[in-house]
């Protein structure tokens, strides 16, 4: 009589050779070019795309370049396109995507290499030309920076307040592929949480210098690929038709 014991579960789950292809290129060397490399990984349980790029890189390629800080999808440095959809690599299970899988980097951002984009860079450049920061000059104003907010008004600048810069709307924005210069659905969200907050001095007229043109919300084509995408799930389609109607109305009544 036999006395070998049952395989458990765990026994008997077969490891996925996981097949990356990531698409590497270093714009520093002129003797780079594009090419997809393969690189093959054991998958684990619960990996990430995160734990995955860290085992290639400590394994088989301490040259691979991607970008991680928090590993909690808090920083939004991590985002890629990963079978050509925009999404966070930390916050990506592997054993919610096929055998294989295909790494890029974000398009629309400055390429630093392999992975790694410049979402910093452009994200600055927009913030300061949206001047995307509390305006209040005078003595009074800044007593009112003291001031309680009514709850109900704090959570939904908080709501607004939960983008992470990851740049995944951008990746995903036909209006942005077009128009290097376009603030995003990052930044029209950036300008309707300032509005929401009483602390901001500026009129519907100032904001509309601002975002009043097609870089700002009337290059929008309602493509909605940015809410699709977006790995916060900010209501972007909701704020963006919002300040459109704003901006329209403060054209009209400045006769603009
Ligand atoms: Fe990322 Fe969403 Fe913010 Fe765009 S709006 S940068 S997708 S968190
Ligand atoms: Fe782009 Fe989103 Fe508008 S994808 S076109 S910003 S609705
Ligand atoms: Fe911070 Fe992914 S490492 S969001």
């Amino acid at each position: 009589m036999s006395t070998r014991m049952p395989a458990s579960p765990a026994d008997t789950a077969v490891v996925r050779r996981l097949k990356i292809h990531v698409l590497r290129y270093n714009p520093q060397d002129p003797a780079s070019k594009p090419h997809l490399e393969l690189f093959e990984v054991d998958e684990a349980p619960s990996m990430t795309l995160f734990v995955a790029l860290n085992d290639i890189r400590d394994r088989q390629d301490p040259s691979l370049q991607f970008d991680f800080v928090c590993r909690a999808g808090i920083c939004g440095s991590c985002a890629m396109l990963i079978n050509g959809r925009p999404g966070l690599a930390c916050r990506t299970l592997t054993s919610v995507l096929g055998e294989r899988i295909t790494l890029a980097p974000l398009p629309f951002f400055e390429l630093i290499g392999d992975l790694s984009v410049n979402t910093g860079k452009w994200m600055r450049g927009m913030s300061e030309r949206l001047e995307a920061w509390i305006h209040s000059s005078s003595e009074m104003d800044l007593r009112r920076l003291e001031e309680r907010m009514e709850p109900e008004l704090a959570e939904q600048i908080y709501e607004l307040e939960r983008c992470i810069e990851c740049g995944c709307c951008l990746a995903a924005c036909g209006t942005a592929r077009m128009r290097q210069e376009f603030v995003g659905a990052v930044g029209l969200n950036k300008i309707a949480r300032l509005r929401l907050d009483p602390r901001d001095q500026r009129t519907d007229a100032d904001y509309y210098e601002l975002i009043g043109d097609d870089d700002g919300v009337f290059g929008c084509m309602s493509l909605l690929g940015c809410q699709d995408v977006c790995p916060k799930d900010l209501d972007l389609q909701t704020q963006i038709a919002y300040m459109r109607r704003k901006m329209l109305r403060a054209a009209v009544f400045s006769g603009r």
